[in-house]
């Protein structure tokens, strides 16, 4: 809390203020942006404005921030508040790698990845997508990040590229938050889908994303973009065979601009 009256507000209602109406319709979004530390003040002003204003709007938000960011009841020692999302910056490009490179090793002996050649996502087009706010990492509390996903937007969707987490760090719930961080984006920038390449069938894969409300595309359904991925993934040594494009409706309330 901050220290003004409730009569200072009252003198210095802020013209940006949207209202409770439509804070209370968009507060899902923004509560997902506050949780994943996204810039959500940045990108709604007028809401920012009125929870700063509203006293009953702001209790909702908080409530609603903390069953986000907490622990759940069914999952109690799963320490995922402990842990931030934020956009990555572009001095942590090593970090990234090596991430990659470790959560890489989960695939291993499995026969899916042809382990003689790189398929590490390219240098180049990681800083591009950090310089427009479109990689989140995430962090533990003042460390330094154990996992990332980058999102790039091809053919009118938002495509996640590439998601990973140091297995050390794995199944608490970070790649869940990383996801629904895309996702929350993806909505506050009004494209329809997200969209992804992956196995259909290692668990932390295909079945981990139908968990998260992606189904998977019949290959009638793939653009042209996505038959150019297959190319370049069989290209980069990746079984095709055994891969999906899968892809998630963004259903929920877009946002009044
Ligand atoms: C995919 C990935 C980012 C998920 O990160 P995470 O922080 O472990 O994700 P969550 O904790 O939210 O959920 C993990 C879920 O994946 C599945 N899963 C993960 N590891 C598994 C394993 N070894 N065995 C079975 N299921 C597993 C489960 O459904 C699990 O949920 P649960 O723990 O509630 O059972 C991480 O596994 C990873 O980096 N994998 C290697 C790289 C990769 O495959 N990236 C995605 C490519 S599209």
């Amino acid at each position: 809390m901050n220290g003004r009256s409730a009569l200072d507000r009252f003198l210095q209602t802020d013209p940006r203020d949207v209202g409770c109406d439509e804070a209370m319709q968009m507060l899902h979004i923004y509560v997902e942006l506050v949780a994943a530390d996204a810039g959500a003040a940045q990108r709604y002003p007028g809401i920012a404005a009125h929870l700063y204003a509203c006293g009953p709007c702001s209790d909702d938000f908080h409530g609603l921030l903390a069953a986000v960011t907490g622990p759940g009841p069914d999952t109690p020692d799963r320490q995922t508040a402990d842990y931030r999302i934020r956009p990555a910056r572009p001095d942590e490009i090593q970090r990234l790698r090596e991430i990659e490179d470790e959560a890489g090793t989960m695939f291993a002996g499995l026969g899916l990845i042809d382990e003689t050649l790189d398929v590490s996502f390219p240098l180049d087009d990681l800083a591009r997508l950090i310089g427009i706010g479109q990689v989140w990492v995430t962090c533990p509390d003042d460390g330094a990040p154990v996992g990332m996903v980058i999102a790039s937007v091809r053919e009118g969707a938002v495509y996640i590229e590439e998601m990973d987490v140091l297995p050390a760090h794995g199944r608490r719930g970070l790649g869940a938050r990383l996801l629904g961080t895309v996702c929350a984006w993806a909505e506050a920038q009004e494209y329809p889908t997200v969209t992804l390449s992956t196995f259909r069938d290692v668990p932390w894969n295909g079945p981990f994303y139908r968990k998260h409300g992606f189904t998977e595309l019949h290959p009638a359904q793939w653009t042209p973009g996505m038959r150019a991925i297959r190319k370049k993934e069989a290209q980069h040594g990746l079984r095709v065979e055994a891969r999906v494009f899968m892809r998630r409706e963004l259903t929920g309330v877009r946002p009044q601009r």
